[in-house]
């Protein structure tokens, strides 16, 4: 099929690059000039393991091309992707400009008949708000617009998107729906289910994922939290739960909250859609309130430890900066606010992190910026620290070291944020270990 791609972010460029390497030919757009000419240069500008390869090979064999020219490209397509930046608005919900501004310019292309995708994660009735923007342009006849909600994860993007657990496709027409299915069928040869609706519940369906898996990982987050007071171990807890298969193992894991560009954003996005129709969605504004007080819990626990909310002269090693692993995305990541907080109370940092060094110094605050020593390896973040700090679960990270932190470390001092290390090698290994809703040892 001929695929246009209108937005060359994370999501549009994993879905561009992934459909032509199932064998669509595939044109992605993009207003930025440098952004476009980067790409023709085979330059990927996303770190997402196992897209680079396929993203050579695309381009390589002529399927997958890049443009900054709309018209072309959309007159061509059976299938445009709208993959366009919805970051929050003002009053919570998405903003929906870049969607809008392309919407408005498809209809006076359109030739034949061609199915308009909103990919991005959109506000409930978008579907409909595109539809018609295009109409005012275009007969009805020559198009539908679809919705199909993205459920990738940043880190294992590639994989998600080649072998979905589900598809979604919201579709108002059985010619759109077929269409769809078609393009889909290749991914789903497992078994795996392509599952049609009417728009408004597929893009219902992409809120409700992300707001109930933020709402699992904070609940369990307060789970630790009791247990911390009750003398429990979460660990325990977790498996206990997690073998009725109604509750499931995974998103189990307790941590210093949850981060990234989606969780954030939709679990407000939703509160406020139902706000906007007379629905307080009570749930997820308790899970927001309990996350912004999860990411920076670790700290509340170093100035128990110490006695002091005064860190002057004291000096943090920092291990993981990004959200979490396998990125280099420090959206709404635990690290800047602990960051943040730990210097505010006057504590210098060594701060490494294998891939988001980058962007979080591009993100952070001047002060910060001044109080922290970046370095390039874990080791180094080790040197002379009153305590190490862990807010992401990088593998590297989890391998040897907790036999050899004592060694290692000027006080063998840890706060782990992701519960790497097991509670009797740390007792063994002779360091103070705190993590989350697991007993301390000290
Ligand atoms: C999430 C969803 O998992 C995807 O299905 C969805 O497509 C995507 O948002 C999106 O809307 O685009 P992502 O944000 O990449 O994907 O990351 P996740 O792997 O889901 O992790 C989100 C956050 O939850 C991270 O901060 C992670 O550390 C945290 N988390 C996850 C926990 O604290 N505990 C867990 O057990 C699992």
């Amino acid at each position: 099929m001929n695929l246009t791609v209108i937005g060359t972010g994370y999501v549009g460029l994993v879905s561009g690059t992934c459909f032509a390497d199932s064998g669509n030919d595939v044109t992605c757009v993009d207003i930025d000039e440098q952004k476009v000419a980067e790409l023709k240069e085979g330059n990927v500008p996303i770190y997402e393991p196992g897209l680079e390869p396929i993203f050579a090979r695309s381009i390589r064999e002529g399927r997958l091309r890049f443009t900054t020219e709309m018209e072309q490209a959309v007159t061509e397509a059976d299938i445009v992707f709208l993959c366009l930046p919805t970051p929050p608005g003002g009053d919570g919900q998405a903003d929906l400009s870049a969607v809008m501004s392309v919407a408005g310019q498809i209809g006076p292309l359109l030739e034949d008949y061609t199915v308009i995708v909103n990919k991005s994660t959109v506000p409930v009735g978008t579907a409909d708000r595109v539809r018609d923007a295009i109409a005012e342009e275009a007969s009805e006849e020559l198009f539908d617009v679809v919705s199909n909600p993205e459920f990738l994860r940043e880190g294992a993007a590639v994989d998600d998107f080649m072998k979905p657990e589900r598809v979604v496709i919201g579709a108002n027409s059985e010619r759109a729906a077929e269409l769809m299915t078609t393009l889909y069928e290749p991914f789903v040869r497992s078994g795996n289910p392509i599952i049609t609706m009417d728009t408004r519940s597929s893009e219902l369906t992409k809120y409700a994922a992300n707001a109930m898996l933020a709402t699992k990982i904070t609940f369990m987050n307060e789970i630790a939290n009791i247990c911390e007071r009750v003398g429990a171990n979460v660990d325990n807890v977790r498996r206990g739960i997690g073998t009725d298969s109604r509750i499931g193992k995974r998103f189990l894991f307790a941590g210093i909250g949850y981060g990234g560009s989606c969780f954030p954003k939709d679990v407000q996005a939703i509160h406020h859609t139902a706000g906007e129709h007379g629905y307080n969605f009570k749930i997820v504004d308790s899970v927001m309130e309990v996350n912004n007080w999860q990411k920076t819990s670790i700290v509340r626990k170093m100035e128990a430890h110490y006695g002091t909310d005064d860190f002057s002269g004291m000096t943090f090693g920092m291990w993981g900066l990004s959200f979490k692993p396998e990125t280099d995305d420090i959206r709404e990541a635990p690290a800047l606010y602990i960051a943040e907080e730990l210097v505010s109370r006057g504590a210098k940092l060594i701060a490494y992190d294998p891939e988001a060094i980058g962007t979080f110094k591009q993100a952070t605050s001047q002060d910060v910026l001044e109080a922290t020593t970046f370095v390039h390896n874990q080791k180094e973040a080790l040197d002379d620290i009153d305590a190490l700090v862990i807010c992401t679960e990088w593998n590297e990270f989890r391998r040897p070291t907790v036999d050899n932190f004592a060694d290692e470390m000027k006080q063998p001092v840890i706060f782990d944020g992701r519960n790497l290390y097991d509670l009797d090698r740390a007792r063994k290994a002779g360091i103070t270990y705190i993590s989350v809703g697991r007993p301390e040892v000290n």
